[in-house]
């Protein structure tokens, strides 16, 4: 991506670590095998230099031809992987990505959601096989107490945020502690089991109305000018290429304030899927995303475990 091409700010957000983050990212996430290869062609020709992604063989040998051609450099790109597994000594799985990869490092290692497996996480950051490494879906509470005890601050963590679910204060404690946030689903997945219904939020349309854009412009737009950077997915070369507009526009700020009015905060999707039983032992949203899944793993049986399961913290 050309800088002078963008009027609307930089291009990348600063980690604690020195190091720059593209704001927007391909996500590859459901992409399936066979498409994602194709799909990380066109990004990178489109200009996005960030991909976190699932398949790691396929993406290997894709980027491995775009290098070789000339199209990109490996130093230019920013590659994400994430320990899936959950024991400490599970970290070793880097190597195995690596391999797969074709590459000496990457440039961001994620956690996800094992707090007891962080200093063995450490140990990949220090030789430098994981450039930087940070946390998936971590609440303000576990952040807190993985911060006591880290040698090594976590230089993201990536969780669910969009314009119907801000998670402000978790925001708020990212940034003052120097972690930036990395957010995921910025159109809220349409289509998915989970029925966020992003692009159909009264006030998103009504903001994109005033700006003449489509409601997907300003959510894309709402989140970089909210201070994080973005996991996008699409599999269409069109809105691949279409996305990346959101850096020639910006919402206003007397716009931009109404997206955090109460009502737009309001937690619906979320709540309106709470169990009516009295047995539902979480008292607020807060409340159940600070909750361990061991702590609550006896009362999920009885009750749909997919249907929360973006909502609960393993
Ligand atoms: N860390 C985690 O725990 C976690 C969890 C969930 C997701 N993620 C990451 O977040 C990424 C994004 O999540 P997601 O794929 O669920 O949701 P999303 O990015 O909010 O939405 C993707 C959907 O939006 C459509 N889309 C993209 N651009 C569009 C446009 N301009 N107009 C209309 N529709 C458009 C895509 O369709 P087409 O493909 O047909 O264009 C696709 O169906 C994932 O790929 C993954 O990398 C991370």
């Amino acid at each position: 991506m050309n800088e002078a091409k963008h009027k609307h700010g930089p291009l990348y957000f600063d980690l604690n670590t020195g190091a720059k983050i593209p704001m927007v990212a391909l996500g590859t996430w459901k992409a399936p095998p066979g498409v994602v290869g194709e799909a990380v062609k066109t990004v990178v020709k489109a200009g996005y230099r960030r991909i976190d992604f699932v398949n790691e063989k396929e993406i290997g040998v894709t980027l491995k031809e775009l290098f070789s051609n000339g199209v990109v450099k490996r130093s230019e790109m920013f590659i994400t992987s994430k320990l899936c597994d959950h024991a400490p000594e599970d970290v070793s799985t880097l190597s195995k990505s690596l391999e797969d990869l074709q590459f000496d490092y990457i440039d961001l290692y994620l956690l996800l959601c094992f707090p007891e497996t962080w200093n063995a996480m450490e140990g990949l950051y220090t030789p430098g096989q994981a450039r930087a490494i940070g946390v998936n879906n971590f609440s303000t509470k576990k952040l807190q107490d993985l911060l006591g005890y880290a040698k090594v601050a976590p230089v993201i963590n990536q969780v669910e945020c969009h314009p119907v679910w801000q998670q402000p204060a978790l925001h708020n404690f990212c940034k003052s502690n120097g972690v930036h946030l990395s957010a995921f689903p910025p159109l809220g997945s349409p289509g998915s089991w989970i029925k966020r219904e992003i692009l159909k939020e009264p006030t998103l349309i009504e903001i994109a109305e005033k700006l003449n854009k489509l409601p997907v412009k300003v959510a894309l737009r709402w989140g970089i000018q909210t201070g994080h950077n973005i996991l996008l997915k699409s599999g269409t070369k069109s809105r691949i290429i279409e996305n990346l507009s959101l850096f020639h526009y910006c919402i206003p700020p007397g716009l931009f304030l109404k997206f955090s009015c109460k009502t737009f905060l309001s937690l619906g999707a979320i709540l309106s899927m709470s169990h009516k039983s009295p047995k539902w032992p979480f008292k607020s949203v807060s409340e159940l995303f600070c909750l361990h899944v061991r702590d609550v793993f006896d009362f999920m049986f009885g009750y749909s475990a997919q249907r929360y399961r973006p909502y609960i913290e393993f």
